[in-house]
């Protein structure tokens, strides 16, 4: 309902994905991390009037998959059901605002996989051969004997040796068409670390990729030839096109992907920035438009795997801190593409000195002299605004304009520091109007004033709402604002506020 209500007349589309989660395993403090950014661009694009398709979903063919299911002792698909729905269940704890959430064992994926594959092969990008080399399980990869050192691959995962037939994709055809498409577009890879680390594997030389196995059956059967699965990271990028309907192009499948953004970690960026394009061109796509590889957590400072038993649960954090505490910590903590540390201290830290003090101080402030002193209504004049009014609404409205581009370049946490500029603004603003005093000598313009504050804060209600949207929906009911307003089209417009105003409530308790 807030999707429709707020969309332009002119349609700006924005489609934006998350990797999709193999289901070998429950879902730790990574995933949730890539879900909440992508749920917060998607949230900021649609407060801005875009029309969003935000997708997620789960990876559930590969060997990877079929040795979990097998040492649980039950069938894949019955295996895939029960780890995929502990996916589902995360975007619901985590309130994210996915329009779609697919998973690679439905019918619509496999039928569009398949419709992929026959592109490719009719395009002539395709042979058979015998692949002899390394792979690794845990990261579905083909591995080439100058990256295999003392048995692993480069991303330390243990390798194997196979041997079987099955079908190639011409990547090495692919070299230069990429480097010049990466020439073209600058901003497809991000950030710019990446997209030097991706030139020069390019530049280094391709070679073709093996794209289907025959030692393994759980996977999406090669048109054609059943004796042979699909590779699994094939079928897995081919989700991105399938959610849009794929091989139908309607107009809005071009509108959706001419503004793609896919937000990955770094360890997948060779498949996103490199294998996909490649796969796109030969079918007669476009690239997406971009691909963002943000960092990984540590955990007190150590690497996080299951072996050291270190892994964070989403739901215990979110059970210990509360959800939008977790989702700020993820957004705030680090700038997103470099990696960063989780601790139990920096959560803590941050609750308490940027949320507990620095926005709910300030709102509750704000909230009980409104509630107090208004006489239930807020409103001003234009021509009643003296300069510190008109410099603190300037500062409010001007925040816009200047998230809009960090958005872009998903610099989450530049964002929330400029918000929190707003928010210590607000405060030097009270400590000299001292409205408390006004009270007892100019009715007249402690209406004004209260009017300044209270639009303040609606705006900075506005600005954390893609991040917190709990608490931001709570500051709104708390000025009586209607839901139709909660967007980015109310900024700069001016607006009374009606009470009786609800008693405020605190909206986070320190830890
Ligand atoms: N199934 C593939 C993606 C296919 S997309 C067409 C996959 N799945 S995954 O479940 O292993 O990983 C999903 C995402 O979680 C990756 O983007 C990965 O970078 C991210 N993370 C895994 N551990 C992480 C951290 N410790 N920190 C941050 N992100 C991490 O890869």
């Amino acid at each position: 309902m807030d999707r429709d209500a707020n969309t332009d007349s002119v349609k700006k589309y924005f489609y934006v994905t998350t990797p999709i989660y193999y289901v070998n395993d429950v879902p730790h403090i990574g995933h949730a991390y890539t879900s909440v950014a992508v749920d917060v661009i998607a949230r900021f694009k649609r407060m801005d009037g875009c029309c969003v398709k935000f997708l997620t979903g789960t990876d559930e063919h590969g060997q990877k998959i079929a040795r979990a299911a097998g040492k649980a002792g039950m069938p894949p698909k019955d295996f895939c059901d029960c780890v995929s729905g502990n996916f589902r269940d995360l975007t619901k704890a985590l309130h994210l605002s996915n329009d779609d959430f697919i998973r690679t064992t439905e019918p619509r994926h496999m039928a569009s996989a398949q419709a992929l594959w026959r592109q490719l092969e009719a395009s002539g990008n395709l042979y058979q051969g015998t692949y002899a080399g390394w792979y690794s399980t845990r990261d579905e990869a083909f591995v080439g004997n100058d990256e295999v050192k003392d048995g692993l691959a480069p991303s330390g995962a243990p390798v194997e040796w196979v041997e079987e037939a099955g079908y190639f994709f011409r990547l090495s055809d692919w070299q230069d068409k990429l480097l010049a498409f990466y020439d073209a577009h600058p901003e497809f890879i991000a950030p710019q670390s990446r997209r030097n680390e991706v030139v020069s594997f390019v530049k280094s030389g391709l070679r073709d990729l093996s794209i289907s196995r025959c030692s393994i059956s759980w996977g999406i059967s090669v048109p054609g030839d059943p004796k042979h699965v699909m590779y699994v990271w094939i079928d897995a990028l081919a989700n991105y096109l399938s959610a849009l309907g794929y091989p139908e192009t309607s107009e809005e499948f071009l509108e959706f992907w001419a503004q793609s953004l896919h937000v990955v970690g770094k360890d997948i960026i060779r498949f996103h920035a490199v294998y996909w394009p490649a796969f796109l061109m030969a079918a007669g796509l476009a690239p997406p438009k971009k691909v963002f590889a943000h960092g990984w957590w540590t955990n007190d400072g150590q690497k996080i795997s299951k072996s050291l038993g270190n892994v964070i649960d989403p739901h215990d954090l979110m059970n210990k801190y509360g959800l939008d505490q977790v989702r700020y910590f993820l957004m705030r903590n680090m700038p997103f593409g470099e990696d960063g540390n989780f601790s139990d201290g920096l959560i803590t830290g941050r609750i308490n000195s940027d949320l507990a003090n620095d926005l709910g101080n300030t709102v509750q402030r704000v909230l009980t002299m409104v509630g107090k002193l208004s006489r239930d209504k807020i409103a001003y004049a234009q021509d009643d605004l003296a300069q510190e009014d008109r410099t603190l609404l300037k500062m409010g409205y001007g925040c816009l304009n200047d998230i809009r581009p960090m958005f872009d370049e998903l610099s989450f946490e530049k964002v929330l520091k400029r918000i929190w500029n707003l928010i210590y603004d607000i405060n030097k603003y009270i400590d000299h109007q001292a409205p408390w005093l006004l009270d007892k000598t100019d009715i007249e313009r402690l209406k004004v004033v209260l009017a300044v504050l209270a639009e303040a804060v609606f705006l900075t209600a506005l600005y954390i709402r893609p991040f917190m949207p709990g608490t931001a929906d709570k500051i709104f009911d708390m000025l009586n604002v209607d839901n139709d307003l909660r967007f980015f089209k109310s900024v700069g417009v001016k607006r009374n506020f009606n009470g009786p105003f609800p008693k405020p409530i605190a909206l986070f308790p320190r830890m």
